[in-house]
């Protein structure tokens, strides 16, 4: 007798086929178990949007900090994202004045005209990888702009930033976690060192100055601008890339990116793939959700993901449709939590996406996109993408 183990559906979602395209695996759950406990991630699982909205806008009832649910979280770990309100609001706060003190109009355009010289400069190639060649280094200067501090270098960055994202995994890969707390450790040091000698003007500029005047405690203010640079570089290189494949494999995108509003197309490629595809909270009180009983101390993981294709929500889901509206993708979160550099986010890709479908008409994928092995973030290792006319006939 064969034992035929059914494949586990979370741990399926990191085979190739399916990390290429993981949309159909979760339409299967949300229409078969839209919410179950998962053994191996010791978590309840949710999949559909209002089940996910509903724990993201509840932070009474679903913590962010751990502490709530009894577990000891180092202070090393403590930051914007790892507390919750009351505490949470002051260096949510300082954070937000931060980012609206910056001139953004200038930054921006400093940024949209890089964007274009590395385009143009791409464009002489016969093809390049969008990934490595444009979205990381992009996001690089996007965030480190922001900021007002100069950018780290990428051979001692990324690294350290790719075992950060893979330790978000670490509840199906334990082996990641430890690699991951190691370097956000490190990060957060290098971090805490722009605060110790704090540059002239910029984000960081403005919070070392400000922080004195608030509740804010310096190893949350530190721990907070690693999650910023951090998330500002993964997620934006991340949203950059899923975006042009989406572009650049969709029959017709170009012409409806031209023609939707700009913000509006943006939310539908974060919608319709987005970077951050899940999201984990713990109950802090015996709650119902959905006909279950989740209990205090139960971790809750949100599939971002399943829930921006939720057709109980979104007419046509797998579709792309860049004038869609209105559009509650939770691709940026919600409530107490959501994310702090969306507008920057949004902005600063649909540009980059503007001046590709505006100047580069023949700009096309020229090998399959390769997807990095990463579940709560989901993007590209490479895609070979040319922005030169296809060669047509044979010269002799
Ligand atoms: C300028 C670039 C970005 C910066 C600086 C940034 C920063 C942050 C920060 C600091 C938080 C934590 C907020 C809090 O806990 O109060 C956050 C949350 C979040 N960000 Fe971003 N982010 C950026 C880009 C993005 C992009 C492009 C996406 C996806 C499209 C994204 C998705 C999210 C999500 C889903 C959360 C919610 C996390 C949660 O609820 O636990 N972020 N972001």
């Amino acid at each position: 007798m064969h034992h035929v183990m059914a494949a586990d559906p979370i741990l399926e979602l990191a085979r190739p086929s399916v990390l290429r395209n993981p949309y159909p695996a979760y339409a299967r759950l949300r229409e078969n178990r839209p919410v179950f406990w998962h053994e191996l991630l010791g978590s309840w699982v949710l999949t559909r949007h209002s089940d996910c909205l509903a724990v993201l806008t509840d932070s009474t009832r679903f913590a962010s900090d751990w502490r709530r649910a009894g577990e000891d979280i180092p202070s090393s770990l403590l930051s914007i994202q790892m507390i919750d309100p009351p505490e949470h609001t002051a260096v949510r706060h300082l954070l937000l004045d931060g980012f609206r003190a910056q001139d953004r109009q200038a930054l921006h355009h400093g940024l949209e005209h890089q964007a274009r010289d590395m385009l143009a400069r791409l464009a002489r190639l016969s093809s390049f990888d969008f990934v490595g060649e444009l979205a990381e280094p992009l996001a690089l200067r996007f965030v480190t702009a922001f900021l007002g501090v100069p950018a780290p270098d990428p051979a001692w960055f990324v690294p350290m930033s790719r075992a950060i994202v893979d330790g978000m995994d670490a509840g199906l890969w334990p082996e990641k976690h430890e690699p991951a707390v190691a370097a956000r450790a490190e990060l957060a040091q290098f971090t805490g060192g722009w605060l110790a000698d704090p540059p002239e003007n910029g984000l960081v500029a403005h919070v070392a100055q400000e922080a004195a005047g608030t509740d804010v405690q310096p190893d949350v203010l530190r721990n907070s601008l690693r999650v910023v640079l951090h998330a500002g570089y993964e997620s934006v290189s991340r949203l950059l890339g899923n975006a042009a494949v989406a572009m650049l494999t969709t029959t017709g995108a170009a012409a409806a990116f031209r023609s939707a509003p700009r913000a509006a197309a943006v939310d539908e490629l974060i919608r319709y793939d987005a970077p951050v595809q899940a999201d984990a909270r713990v109950c802090v009180t015996d709650t119902e959700l959905a006909g279950v009983t989740v209990r205090a101390g139960d971790p809750v993981t949100l599939f971002l993901g399943a829930a921006n294709h939720d057709p109980l929500r979104f007419a046509h889901p797998t579709e792309l449709r860049l004038d869609r509206a209105p559009n509650p993708h939770l691709g940026f979160g919600r409530g107490a939590h959501a994310c702090l550099g969306a507008s920057m986010a949004i902005r600063l890709t649909g540009t980059v996406l503007g001046i590709l479908a505006g100047e580069y008409p023949d700009a096309r994928a020229v090998a399959e996109p390769e997807h990095r092995r990463n579940l709560t973030l989901r993007g590209l290792d490479r895609f070979e993408v040319s922005l030169r006319p296809r060669q047509t006939g044979r010269r002799n």
